[in-house]
């Protein structure tokens, strides 16, 4: 069977036992804080779980992508080491929400096992958790399991749980020995082969999970209302098991990723040497692929700190196969062949997949010889003193050469080294702290506060209210001014992109400018400047937001969601934000996609903004739980950690976004949007610039503005300019040709008056004079000319241009012949005197010279040197 029959048959057998076959949930789950990447295939499911959400169906089946590199689930160190872990892998797996139990889950397993794909009953073990009798009778009784491959562990091996928190139960694991050869473990001192014992005779291929208890922060398990059945089976195991291959990576999910590895490195596969950097090298192209595909994009920090390490790691091992120039990129077409089917996803993002891995790998390619180098003298050192590598130069590998610590440490381990990984911590710590350090700086904050009245502080109002009275909680002095701790205020601190409010805090006997609002944890700080006295008599004040730039930066905010949303209308629903900052005179809008917009493109995005704003649509602001706003289909940002509470801002039949943001309430407010530009920002990532409101209204009246002027200048109406315009190149390209003609006659003048002027010296006709042309290649022309009509003789023509001088000499052939005369000799004696040097053809040569005020003598030197050179 290939991989694909094998994923369909799986799917089949349990459509036909009235399971409903579900999608696999994106390799980034946006809806669960607790998780960095998909890890288990009920993660789409946990809200069934923990009875917060629900399902039109009890039985469900799927192919889940899985990536495994962080938390309680991380097989990273393994890739490449064995032969059957991968940073992602495909799960199947099949579900019952509080619908069958222990008994249908495992008689199937096994039915669909032995009798379905007909695995050899006597190779397969079964195992349950040590309290779990009723399982291990249900093995027993309902398939004919042999008895005592019938197992117990304890919960290292058999109790389940998707990480620290949420769902989990007892397990039961099907293992398959594959036979003693299949053993990589021989080496280890006192292993013994086993079910759980780590070595690849004996390996997992199934778990059922008996979902019955929820985890909390605390580590306490509570019982779930109901129970329910959570399996997982490893795709790439299953299938190496079936198609009778050593490894997962022989199978043919794998092969035609290693043959275009080979092809592009001409390196063997076979070659167990190479094997390990063939094996990285795919499985990291994989969990890459489907994360960027997935929104992912690499950074520095969570996900995408994950996947520039896997880049990084995947690059590095392309330099053990001698792959110099990023090769990554390359594979995305193979690997899309062979899962685009299941996968079409993979397919429809892949030039934004392959532009994304090219730049970085492009990025890291800068870096890293240098880097590999600096490690070569770091692990000789090593080598030669007590085998660790210092945590400080670890740091330096990757602080300066974008060496992720792992990669470090898995360089070291290849050599029987070590990295000092608290060493490398603490230098970690110390740079943080000199952030921190210098952003405390930046906020002014290392004195006390001065607390003028007693309670809780920096209540956010501002939604509501513009203008409010409150009290001053406390302040601190800082140069010209104060920064202020208000009980309640209106003034909105930055945040989310949206720049802070402006405005004025007044009360008895003086009144502050309010320049900046910056939040610091949980508390909003006010920075102002005193424009009436000097000091703060009384904490009674009025906090008094100004209001134009308020509602400017409102409209801008609506409209960032409106052009967030037309822009997934327009180009697809891989267009994610990005980055964004709203201000009161502009918007500016990251979002993930390839390549630039087009005109269309363009005009399509600001066509549909400009339609919800003139539908005048109703935008409602909402404080719901995540988990309903989330279910409802509200927009969450990646990376961003949001709390159980969020914000929600509903545009009428348009957009739901999570935002903390304060925004207009209807979308009429915004006018009109205005796109100005569109650009790259980064690999994947573009740009738009757009303004609206007042600032549109200006910026078209500008532009209607100089298009009036224009008319002027050209003594035209408005929609004539651009006729105008046309008619005047054409014009000026018509004027250009006759320029040309009229200099081309002009020469063939200068030439019949250079002829006038000619002299002999030793019977040699000889031209010398300085002439008016502005280019070098005229005077090459006038040059040329000069000798098609002296027949016989020596020209030289001396000019100034740009303040440098500039000598031409011509000679005819039959003089070159006869007299062995070269105009790169005569040249040259010419230019010395004009502190220059040149040369050239025997025919032509020229020079340049510095010195404008010896020309005239220079040239009248000219008889003198032909002289020489043909009496020598
Ligand atoms: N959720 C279970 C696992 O991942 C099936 O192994």
């Amino acid at each position: 069977m290939t991989g694909s029959e094998i994923r369909q048959s799986f799917l089949d057998y349990f459509k036909k036992l009235d399971h409903t076959i579900v999608k696999s949930a994106p390799v980034a789950p946006l809806d669960d804080p607790t998780l960095l990447f998909t890890n288990a295939g009920m993660n789409q499911f946990k809200d069934v779980f923990l009875n917060t959400g629900t399902r039109p169906y009890v039985r469900a089946v799927d192919s889940q992508k899985c990536i495994r590199v962080s938390g309680k689930h991380n097989d990273l160190e393994e890739v490449g080491h064995d032969t059957y872990h991968h940073t992602f892998f495909e799960m199947l797996g099949n579900w019952s929400f509080n619908d069958y139990y222990k008994e249908e889950a495992i008689a199937w397993a096994w039915e669909l096992l032995t009798k379905v794909w007909g695995l050899p009953k006597e190779k397969l073990y079964a195992t349950v958790f040590r309290e779990d009798d009723e399982s291990e009778i249900l093995w027993k009784k309902v398939t004919d399991v042999k008895p005592v491959q019938v197992l117990r562990f304890d919960e290292k091996d058999n109790f389940w749980e998707m990480g620290a928190t949420g769902p989990c139960g007892p397990c039961s694991e099907i293992h398959i020995d594959q036979g003693e050869g299949y053993c990589d473990k021989q080496h280890v001192p006192g292993h013994v082969c086993a079910v759980n014992a780590g070595c690849a005779r004996y390996i997992e291929i199934w778990n059922l999970v008996f979902i019955q208890y929820n985890r909390d922060e605390k580590g306490a398990l509570h019982p779930l209302p109901a129970k329910h059945v959570d399996t997982g089976m490893g795709f790439e195991r299953v299938s190496a098991v079936l198609q009778g291959k050593a490894s997962n990576y022989e199978t043919d999910l794998f092969t035609p990723i290693m043959a275009e590895i080979a092809n592009l490195s001409g390196k063997e596969w076979g070659n167990p040497a190479m094997k390990p950097a063939f094996s990285v090298i795919a499985d990291h192209l994989r969990a890459l692929s489907f994360a960027i595909t997935d929104g992912v994009l690499p950074s520095n920090e969570g996900r995408g700190y994950v996947l520039r390490r896997l880049l990084r790691r995947a690059a590095r091992y392309g330099r053990n196969l001698d792959l110099k120039d990023p090769f990554i990129y390359k594979l995305i077409p193979t690997l899309v062949d062979v899962m685009g089917k299941a996968y079409p996803e993979i397919n429809e993002r892949i030039q934004h997949t392959t532009t994304v891995i090219r730049s970085e790998e492009e990025r890291f390619n800068e870096v890293l010889d240098r880097g590999l180098d600096i490690f070569e003298k770091l692990a000789t050192d090593a080598s030669s003193t007590k085998n660790i590598i210092a945590g400080a130069d670890a740091f330096r590998m990757y602080d300066t050469f974008g060496f992720p610590l792992d990669l470090t440490q898995l360089m070291a381990r290849e050599r029987g080294l070590t990295v000092d990984e608290s060493g490398f911590a603490q230098e970690m710590d110390a740079q943080r702290q000199r952030a921190r350090d210098s952003h405390k700086f930046e906020m002014g904050d290392s004195r006390e506060w001065d607390v003028l009245s007693k309670g809780t502080d920096s209540e956010f109002v501002g939604y509501e209210s513009l203008e409010i009275e409150t009290e001053i909680r406390k302040s601190k002095s800082q140069d010209e001014g104060v920064i202020l701790r208000l009980a309640q205020t209106s003034f909105y601190a930055e945040s989310g992109g949206q720049i802070a409010d402006t405005g004025e805090i007044t009360g008895k006997g003086f009144r502050l400018q309010i320049t900046d609002v910056r939040k610091q944890g949980d508390q909003i700080l006010h920075f102002g400047t005193f424009i009436e006295g000097n000091s703060i008599s009384d904490s009674k004040v009025t906090a008094t937001v100004t209001r134009e730039q308020r509602l400017s930066t409102a409209r801008n905010h609506t409209a960032t969601h409106l052009l967030h949303k037309a822009l997934k209308e327009v180009l697809g629903d891989h267009v994610n934000q990005a980055g964004s900052l709203v201000a009161a005179d502009r918007l500016r809008f990251d979002f993930t996609h390839h390549e630039g917009l087009s005109a269309k493109q363009l005009n399509e995005v600001g066509w549909r903004v400009n339609a919800q704003i003139r539908a005048d649509q109703s935008v409602e602001k909402e404080v719901k739980s995540y988990k309903d706003a989330i279910g409802q289909g509200a927009t969450a940002l990646f990376g961003e950690k949001y709390g159980d509470e969020v914000r929600v801002i509903k545009i009428e039949n348009y957009s739901m976004e999570l935002c903390g943001g304060t925004h207009v309430d209807r979308t009429g407010e915004i006018g009109y949007f205005r796109i100005l530009n569109e650009e790259s920002v980064a690999a994947g990532v573009r740009r738009i610039e757009a303004i609206t409101g007042e600032a549109a209204d200006l910026h078209m009246r500008k532009e209607a503005h100089l298009l009036q002027n224009a008319g002027v200048l050209l003594k035209c109406r408005p929609d004539e300019v651009l006729e105008r315009i046309q008619a005047l190149l054409d014009s000026r390209k018509e004027l250009e040709r006759d320029l040309k003609k009229a200099r081309q006659s002009s020469t063939q003048s200068d030439v019949d008056g250079l002829l006038e002027k000619v002299q002999t010296v030793e019977g040699i006709p000889l031209v010398v004079q300085e002439v008016q042309v502005s280019t070098v290649d005229e005077l090459r022309t006038l040059g040329d000319k000069l000798r098609e009509k002296m027949k016989s003789g020596v020209g030289v023509l001396g000019a100034v241009m740009e303040d440098k001088v500039q000598i031409l000499c011509v000679v005819t052939d039959d003089l070159i012949k006869s007299k062995n005369l070269k105009a790169g000799d005569v040249v040259r004696e010419v230019a010395k005197l004009v502190e220059g040097g040149g040369g050239g053809k025997p025919h032509l040569a020229l020079a340049g010279g510095k010195r404008v005020d010896q020309l005239p003598s220079a040239l009248a030197a000219v008889p003198d040197i032909l002289k020489k050179q043909i009496m020598s």
